[in-house]
C-alpha cells in the first residue's frame, strides 16, 4: 500500500510519522520546498533503529512522485495565524490544492484522498471536483478532530478517563460547527444526566474555539498533534477495511436535504472509501443549524469557483 502525504510541514511530518510507524503502509512524504522532504524523512528513517520499526518512508520535492498512490493525504497550505479565521486562507490554498488534485488526476487515478488544508469543508469539494473521482473517494478530515476535542474536554471537566467519552460533532470543520451534546454519551449514558445545559453550552463554545485557541498560544503556525491522531484513524479506517464510523466532511447528494456540498457527517469507512453516510435523527433546530453551517459553506465554494 503506497500512501503519500502532500505538504511536509507540522502536519504532513507528523502525519507521516505516525502511518509510518503504525505500519499501514509504505509512506511518501511531498513538499514543494527542495530538499525539506527529504531531509525529514531521513531524520524519520534514522528513527527506526532506536524504535525498533521497520517502516518505510521517503521524501521528494516532485510532485510526479504521487504516481500510483493508494491513499493521498493532501495537507499542502498555508496554516492560519492568531486571529485568522480558516476561510482567510481561500485563494491561496484554493490554488494549492487545484495544482496537487491535477497531478492525482494524472497519476494516481485510483487513490482515495484525504484532504486536511483549511478552509476544510471547500477544500474537499475542489478536490473533488478537480480530480473528478467519485464521492466515495474524496473525503475531509475536520468534524473527527472537533469531537475528539469535545470529548476531551468534557473528560477534563468531569474528571472521568477520555475512553469513556463518545463525542459527535457533524457541520463545517469551523466557527459553524455544531456539537451534538444530544448525540454524545458517557458510557452509553446521555450527557445532560452528568451536565447541565449551562454548561454543556460552555464545553461546545470551548470546542468551536479550541483551534483558535491552540493558534493563539502558539503564536505561529495551528495544531497538529490531535489533528495527526486524527488522519491517522483515518487512514487505519481504509488500509484494515474496518468500516467504523467516523465524522468527515463528505459530498452529500440530499442526505440531510442538502445537495452538492461538501460537510462533516459520520460516515462509514473502510477499503472503497467512505461506504456509507450515516443520517442522525437529528432534531428540527439541529437541522437547521446544519443547513445555515452548509449554504456557508456552499457560498464560500462558489466564490472560490467563479
Ligand atoms: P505548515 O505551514 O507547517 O506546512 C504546510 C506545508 O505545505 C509547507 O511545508 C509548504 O511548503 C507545503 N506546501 C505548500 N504548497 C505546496 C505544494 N503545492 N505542494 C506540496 N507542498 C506544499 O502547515 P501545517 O500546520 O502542516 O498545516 C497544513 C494545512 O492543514 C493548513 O491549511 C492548516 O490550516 C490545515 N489543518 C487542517 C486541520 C483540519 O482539521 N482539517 C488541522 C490542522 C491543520
Ligand atoms: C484546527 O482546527 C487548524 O483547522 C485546524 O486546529
Amino acid at each position: 500500500m503506497k500512501i503519500t502525504v502532500i505538504g511536509a510541514g507540522n502536519v504532513g511530518s507528523l502525519a507521516a510519522m505516525r502511518i509510518a510507524s503504525d505500519g499501514l503502509g509504505d509512506v511518501l512524504l511531498i513538499d514543494v520546498i527542495k530538499g525539506l522532504a527529504h531531509g525529514k524523512s531521513l531524520d524519520l528513517e534514522d528513527a527506526r533503529a532506536i524504535l525498533k520499526n521497520n517502516y518505510k518512508i521517503k521524501g521528494s520535492d516532485d510532485i510526479c512522485q504521487v504516481k500510483d498512490s493508494d491513499i493521498v493525504v493532501i495537507t499542502a497550505g498555508l496554516a492560519r495565524k492568531p486571529g485568522m479565521s480558516r476561510d482567510e486562507l481561500l485563494a491561496k490554498n484554493g490554488l494549492i490544492v487545484k495544482d496537487v488534485c491535477l497531478k492525482i488526476k494524472e497519476l494516481a487515478k485510483q487513490a482515495i484522498v484525504i484532504v486536511v488544508t483549511n478552509p476544510l469543508d471547500i477544500m474537499t469539494f475542489y478536490a473533488l471536483k478537480i480530480t473528478g473521482f467519485k464521492r466515495e473517494k474524496v473525503l475531509g478530515m475536520g468534524v473527527s478532530l472537533d469531537a475528539a476535542r469535545f470529548a476531551n474536554l468534557i473528560a477534563c471537566e468531569l474528571a472521568i478517563p477520555v475512553t469513556d467519552v463518545e463525542a459527535t460533532v457533524i457541520g463545517a470543520h469551523g466557527e459553524m460547527m455544531l456539537p451534538l451534546p444530544g448525540f454524545t454519551k458517557i458510557k452509553g449514558v446521555l450527557l445532560d444526566e452528568f451536565l447541565d445545559d449551562k454548561r454543556i453550552g460552555v464545553l461546545v463554545s470551548r470546542t468551536i474555539n479550541r483551534g483558535a485557541e491552540i493558534v493563539a498560544n502558539l503564536g505561529t503556525g495551528s495544531a497538529f498533534f490531535a489533528p495527526t491522531a486524527a488522519i491517522c484513524a483515518m487512514v487505519r479506517a481504509i488500509v484494515k477495511d474496518e468500516k467504523r464510523t467516523l465524522g468527515l466532511c463528505c459530498y452529500l447528494n440530499g442526505e440531510y436535504g442538502i445537495k452538492d456540498t461538501c460537510i462533516g457527517v459520520p460516515c462509514r469507512l473502510g477499503k472503497d472509501g467512505i461506504e456509507q453516510v450515516i443520517e442522525l435523527g437529528l432534531s428540527a433546530d439541529e437541522l437547521a443549524h446544519l443547513t445555515k453551517s452548509a449554504t456557508a459553506v456552499a457560498q464560500a465554494t462558489a466564490k472560490l469557483l467563479s
